[in-house]
């Protein structure tokens, strides 16, 4: 009798499942930003979510949890109902780099999240405080070969994507300055444009604004090319500097176990705001570099993280990046 209960039960529960999701969703979704307000994960996510949120028919709600370079909020939301109802906006440090600086921790990028899409590549910029004593890439090396110990960096948190690619920076350029972390690039932005903090290697879409307003240095782009928003500002090997390019990138995440279903309509809905012009040209007004059509299913996610992941763990131990 136990047998047939439990079987009905479980039939049951996978009717409601598939009732759940047919009616996916029926009220506000909650999206995990895993640093503070203002900076580019949080810029990224409200733009992509303004349009998500008219074809989901449903309010996305941003809810910035910060820390730990972005490890506690991403660790939230691995552990959330898969529901659909919470959802996260990770990015190359929460799912790529943070494995090899967080021994204990308490997700795996490849295996506890169900992906949802790629929303914008943002690369990565070397900026400075208005006042920094360099006026291009080749002087703030100078300078920092002889004064890198009294220099301050910028970061967002063990593993965020400043922390990381402020690590690999400076390892190319043979510097150890004091790291200072916040909660978030923009946080760390206000002090640079106070002139308070000297260095960080940060998304282009926190940073082109105030490269543009001139309150603060863009020294080179870490990409092949330069940004049609930054057309002044040299890539890392134009200013005379190999072996530094990377860029960064920011993605949507659900909880592992997310029916698939749910997926679907979360990745229609962030395939439908990327080709909407309003979006697209908010995003690549800050610099930010639209996915293609193939870049943005669930699997080429999956295999983006996977790659990173594999990526930034020699990239990192290399470069002596200590752990928590
Ligand atoms: C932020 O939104 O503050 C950044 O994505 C943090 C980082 O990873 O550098």
């Amino acid at each position: 009798m136990k047998k047939i209960a439990l079987a009905l039960a479980t039939v049951a529960g996978l009717a409601a499942t598939g009732a759940q999701a047919q009616d996916y969703p029926t009220r506000p979704i909650t999206m995990i930003v895993p640093f503070a307000a203002g900076g580019p994960t949080d810029v990224v996510a409200r733009i992509v979510t303004d349009h998500m949120s008219r074809t989901l028919g449903q309010q996305i709600v941003i809810e910035n949890v910060a820390g730990a370079g972005g490890t506690t909020g991403i660790t939230r939301g691995a552990q959330s109902q898969p529901d659909g109802y919470t959802i996260m906006m990770g990015h190359m440090g929460t799912h790529g780099a943070a494995p090899a600086l967080y021994p204990n921790l308490r997700y795996d990028p490849t295996k506890d999240f169900a992906p949802i899409g790629l929303a914008a590549g943002t690369p990565i910029v070397i900026v400075a405080k208005k006042d920094f004593p360099a006026n291009d890439l080749k002087g703030f090396l100078e300078y920092m070969q002889t004064n890198g110990e009294k220099v301050n960096m910028a970061h967002a948190g063990v593993g965020s994507v400043s922390h990381s690619t402020g690590i690999f920076f400076n390892s190319v350029i043979k510097a150890k300055p004091t790291m200072v972390a916040y909660r978030g690039t923009g946080p760390a932005l206000n002090d640079l444009m106070a002139n308070t903090v000297d260095y960080m290697t940060d998304q282009i879409v926190n940073v082109a604004p105030q490269i543009q307003g001139g309150n603060i240095k863009a020294f080179a782009i870490a990409t092949p090319e330069r940004s049609p928003v930054l057309p002044d500002v040299p890539t890392t090997k134009e200013a005379g500097l190999e072996g530094y390019e990377v860029s960064a990138w920011n993605a949507v995440f659900a909880p592992k176990d997310t029916p698939p279903e749910i997926v679907k309509k979360l990745n229609d809905a962030l395939v439908k705001s990327l080709d909407d012009e309003n979006t697209r040209k908010r995003l690549q007004e800050l610099g930010g570099v639209i996915p293609s059509a193939a870049e943005r299913t669930p699997e080429a996610l999956q295999k983006l993280v996977e790659s990173e992941v594999a990526r930034w763990t020699p990239v990192l131990k290399a470069a002596g990046a200590t752990a928590e």
